[in-house]
């Protein structure tokens, strides 16, 4: 179709937006409120064009074929500036000492654009105070013009339902929780109000007095300034004014630097901008991430300060005596290379065991195991995905063929149904939390849940299953067997693509809805209704995380999850498939690139001759032909005296680890452990040489997220201090001991990954630029594959297959002596046990310690309350720990977030393990509980975010300000229109 705008004829699709065709064809239109992401929210008016004679809102009417708009006729053009003298009304116009006049503030933009020169509606003070409770934002409601964007973003894309709009009240503003300050409300410091908002009413404190050369000046200096700008307005008008700001935005381009970066915390994989001067980060600015856009979380919006921490690690430190002297790089790197040689030489390659960090990039992986195998002579070369994620690897290879998401997160976000088992999503990955949190609010997305912890997301759900803990197996049988028998299951599917049905469907014998009900302690009713919900839905996503996969059956109901979904003919289409969320931000990279002791890099098995011998030439060398010990192993293999060092980076394995006293007793018997960290963590202390590593922002490679998806990150920063990339430490440590490796950029290292891995072949960095991404599996020519099995599944004839899968007995269970189930996971604000975010006052201030959740009904019944102090043992050690009384857990379960390094839960865990990965059980516990003391203050403070009452509501609700009594439509016959454009709400306005 086509319309006319400025007499241009221009062609769209049906549905585009008028104002994102105008956009497109680089015609200049006002637009406060609108941002792509969010949709129309219609508060600003500045849109306004004429369409077939009629005024709307280019944001919110859709282009119709033969349509003819003028943007910027008369009436349009004196609608615009009307709408905007409104908005000025409510801000003040002091750019050249505002820290947020850096060339892209939409208010002072639209200012120049519309060629404002005087106000017609004076600016209007209002009745509040700056709001600064926040310790990572503030809210000034002097400069808030009311556009609404925070409160769309709130609603509709985080979801977290905190921001509203008080529209009846006779002055206006954004409003916490319906009117608290902002740090005693539900608002979790994602950071989405912030970037969103056109103007500097948000902002985020680490810019302020940071970004202008003259906003750091006193209070009484800058409302000086601000005075001495309105009282030469009336004669010099705007432009003259914005004539100086901008001079003053443009020193600003030589001192700020824009660099973007991945987010270092989750596998979501989120991407922004970080804007700094030198060392200083003014600000996080998500805006194009493939993963995110404008998404963030408190981590990777807030959670930076750990870069800057004075307790880096800069300088190589060797063991001395009873601690640690420093020492230069050249006599640390000659003790590593000296020690692991004389240990290869006495007791063979073997002895030597190697892990890859899954915080690192690519890159450091790839050459970590190219340093184990290939120098070295060992496959004990391992990663933490050992810790959560090779259960799921393994229930996909089995079943489906690639160890990865079947599609990316857009899949999800449009699935009909999406079923989480085992996942606090929307703490664990809270950007991909927002996606299906927005569309179960806004389009009828089903949920379902299946956790022990009514957690956000449980509690959100159209349908939440408490199965009894380590049962889900059993139901995902159940539910398919149910699904078969009744004639409910794909069958053109399964005939034209799915092995082994008939031995799949006998192994579901045992698991009627009778054994599942009792076993779970979930009503026959309840799994007949998830059946029905599976069946009925056009879609269905399964995402799953470490509820799932650390258990000993953690591979078979990993298994189970992907039969159910062959069942039902859930792969293969868009918003269908299997998707275990990975739990760091490179976990699945560094399985991908080789850090595993069965497989070189692209899940090549290294006791395939024939895959061995392309290596071997590549590398030059003879490689070692059986696989190596995985983590878990090593650590067995230590205390039997087989192995002797081992080499590890940013990786906290004394705290992460279950068992960690047996865990930690073997590194003591290490002969010879180098660490490389970038801050003294519990697991140096065993360490014989720490080398000081580099954080990513300081240096470049590429990561992987949970979608698949590799992305680049440059380098935002020098190393501090001597510190040093990971991959520069590993060349230097291979190169000693005669590897002649001459890497000079992690893009030279890709390059050899592309040669050698099939799976990546197409990866370049010039294909990865800036914000561009690729999902493996990469084709040659750079094709990449969003979703995976669009033509065949990865198999020899391309085919899937039914895997049967038994339920075990969960491993450490509950008795009379330890009584109480003992779960545990992640918090939002803090990643893992908090090395990183810790060291973020703000964090810090909002969850400053570690607590286990307890049931009201077990806190009754020992009579106590919220900061009681207990002990809890296992047969394994025990921690000291206060007390969170919740009903997000039920009966004798409890849970421990893992963030603490005094009381670490890993304590608590056994070494039992997941039958075909040796993931360890970390879910299942046992423990019993003394109460030392029966009171207590709360471990969370009040200004946790746990404690605010949320305000969901349908978004910004315009129609509120349109009801106004003083609202008036600008220009002279606005059509109030029924837009047949969708809104963010995905409704009909
Ligand atoms: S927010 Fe924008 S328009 Fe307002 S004073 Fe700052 S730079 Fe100027
Ligand atoms: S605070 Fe919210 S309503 Fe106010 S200007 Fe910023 S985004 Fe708009
Ligand atoms: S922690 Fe995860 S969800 Fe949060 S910003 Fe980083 S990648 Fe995104
Ligand atoms: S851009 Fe604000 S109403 Fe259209």
């Amino acid at each position: 179709m086509s319309a006319t705008v400025n007499g241009i004829r221009l062609e769209f699709a049906q549905g585009e937006r008028l104002v994102d065709l105008i956009n497109r064809s680089n015609i200049q239109l006002s637009q406060v409120c609108y941002h792509p992401q969010l949709g129309p929210i219609e508060t600003c008016d500045t849109c306004l064009v004429e369409a077939d004679g009629k005024l709307v809102r280019a944001c919110a009417t859709q282009a119709a074929d033969d349509m003819r708009v003028e943007t910027n006729s008369p009436q349009a053009a004196a609608a615009q500036r009307e709408a905007f003298d409104r908005i000025l009304s409510n801000h003040l116009l002091y750019c050249t000492v505002c820290d947020n006049s850096n060339g892209n503030c939409t208010v002072h933009n639209t200012t120049k654009l519309l060629a404002i020169e005087h106000q017609e509606i004076p600016y209007k003070t209002k009745p509040y105070e700056v709001d600064m409770s926040n310790p990572f934002y503030r809210y000034d409601p002097q400069q808030c013009i009311l556009c609404g964007r925070c409160v769309e973003a709130c609603q509709n894309l985080e979801v977290n339902e905190t921001l509203t709009i008080n529209w009846e009240d006779p002055h206006p503003r954004v409003l916490w929780d319906g009117g608290v300050p902002i740090n005693e409300s539900s608002c979790v410091s994602c950071g989405h109000c912030v970037t969103v908002c056109p103007c500097n009413a948000l902002m985020e404190k680490s810019m302020l007095g940071e970004a202008g050369y003259f906003t750091a000046l006193p209070e009484q200096a800058l409302q000086g300034m601000i005075d001495i700008v309105k009282d030469v307005e009336p004669e010099i008008g705007y432009s003259g004014i914005m004539q100086l700001s901008e001079a003053e935005a443009e020193m600003r381009e030589s001192r700020i630097k824009r660099t973007k970066t991945v987010c270092t915390y989750c596998g979501v994989g989120c991407s922004f901008d970080i804007w700094t001067r030198d060392r200083h980060i003014l600000k996080v600015e998500p805006a194009h991430g493939a993963a995110n856009g404008v998404s963030t979380c408190i981590k990777g919006k807030f959670g930076w300060d750990y870069v800057n921490s004075p307790d880096r690690l800069t300088k190589p430190l060797i063991r001395e005596d009873d601690g640690f002297r420093e020492a230069s790089w050249d006599e640390a790197l000659d003790l590593v290379a000296r020690r692991f040689s004389e240990i290869k030489t006495q007791h063979g390659p073997d002895a030597l065991a190697f892990i890859s960090s899954s915080k690192c990039t690519n890159e450091e992986s790839y050459l970590m195991q190219k340093l184990s195998r290939a120098i070295i002579g060992t496959n004990n070369m391992d990663n933490c995905s050992r810790y959560c994620q090779a259960p799921a690897t393994t229930g996909l290879f089995r079943t489906v063929g690639y160890g990865g998401d079947s599609g990316s997160i857009s899949d999800i976000e449009q699935a009909a149904l999406v079923i989480i088992i085992g996942s606090n999503t929307a703490e664990s990955h809270p950007v991909l939390a927002t996606r299906i949190k927005r569309s179960h609010k806004l389009r009828g997305q089903k949920l379902i849940v299946s956790d022990l912890r009514e957690n956000e997301m449980a509690h959100r759900a159209d349908l939440y299953l408490h199965a009894r803990p380590g049962t889900d197996l059993i139901w995902l049988s159940a539910v398919t067997k149910y699904i078969l028998d009744h004639g409910l299951a794909k069958q053109e599917f399964i005939d034209k693509w799915v092995k082994s049905a008939e031995e799949y469907r006998k192994s579901l014998e045992p698991f009627t809805l009778a054994m599942a009900s009792e076993r779970t302690g979930l009503p026959v009713e309840t799994l007949e209704k998830v059946a029905g919900m599976v069946v009925e839905a056009d879609s269905v996503c399964i995402c799953w995380a470490m509820g799932v996969t650390q258990h000993v059956m953690g591979s078979d109901t990993s298994t189970a999850i992907s039969n159910l979904l062959l069942a039902t003919g859930n792969y293969m289409r868009p918003g269908t498939g299997a998707y275990p969320l990975r739990g760091h931000n490179n976990v699945q990279g560094a399985s991908d690139h080789g850090a595993m002791p069965n497989f070189f890099p692209g899940y090549q098995k290294v006791d395939d001759p024939e895959i061995r011998a392309k290596f071997e030439k590549a590398w030059g060398v003879a490689l070692p032909p059986k696989p190596g010990l995985d983590n878990h192993m090593m650590i067995d293999a230590i205390h039997d005296g087989r192995l002797k060092s081992m080499y590890m980076f940013g990786e906290e394995i004394s705290l992460v680890d279950s068992n960690a006293n047996y865990v930690a007793a073997a590194l003591e018997k290490l002969d010879f452990f180098v660490m490389q960290e970038i801050f003294f963590s519990q697991t140096c202390r065993y360490a014989d040489v720490i080398l000081p590593a580099s954080p990513s922002l300081e240096k470049e490679g590429t990561f992987t997220s949970t979608e698949r998806r590799i992305q680049r990150l440059y380098r935002v920063m020098e190393p501090l201090g001597e510190s040093r990339p990971d991959w520069e430490i590993i060349v230097d440590v291979a190169n000693r001991l005669g590897a002649h490796w001459t890497y000079k950029h992690p893009s030279e290292i890709y390059e050899e990954i592309a040669t050698v891995t099939p799976l990546m072949a197409g990866v370049t960095y010039e294909r990865l630029e800036g914000y561009k991404t690729l999902q493996w599996p990469v084709a040659p020519d750079g094709s990449d594959q969003p979703l995976l099995y669009t033509k065949q599944f990865k198999s020899a004839d391309g085919k899937a297959t039914f895997y049967p899968v038994p339920w075990t007995e969960p491993s450490d269970q509950p008795d009379t002596e330890y009584d109480l189930h003992l779960n545990n996971g992640r918090l939002l604000e803090h990643f893992h046990e908090g090395n990183m975010t810790y060291r973020t006052e703000g964090i810090r201030e909002k969850t400053p310690c570690t607590f286990v959740e307890l049931s009201p009904e077990l806190a009754s019944e020992r009579g106590i309350d919220s900061g009681a102090l207990v002990e809890l043992d296992s047969r394994y050690g025990k921690v000291t720990v206060q007390a969170v009384v919740t009903s997000r857990v039920r009966g004798k379960e409890l849970y421990m977030p893992m963030n603490s390094v005094e009381e670490p839960v890993n304590r608590l865990t056994s070494s039992y393990t997941d039958k075909a990965t040796h993931t360890p059980a970390y879910k299942e516990t046992a423990v019993r509980m003394t109460v030392l003391k029966p009171d207590g203050a709360n471990p969370l403070p009040r200004t946790n975010w746990r404690f605010g009452t949320p305000t969901p509501q349908k978004g910004v609700e315009v129609e509120r300000k349109w009801a106004r009594s003083d609202y008036r439509e600008p220009g002279q016959n606005l059509v109030q229109i029924k837009s047949a454009a969708p809104t963010a709400a995905g409704e009909e306005r």
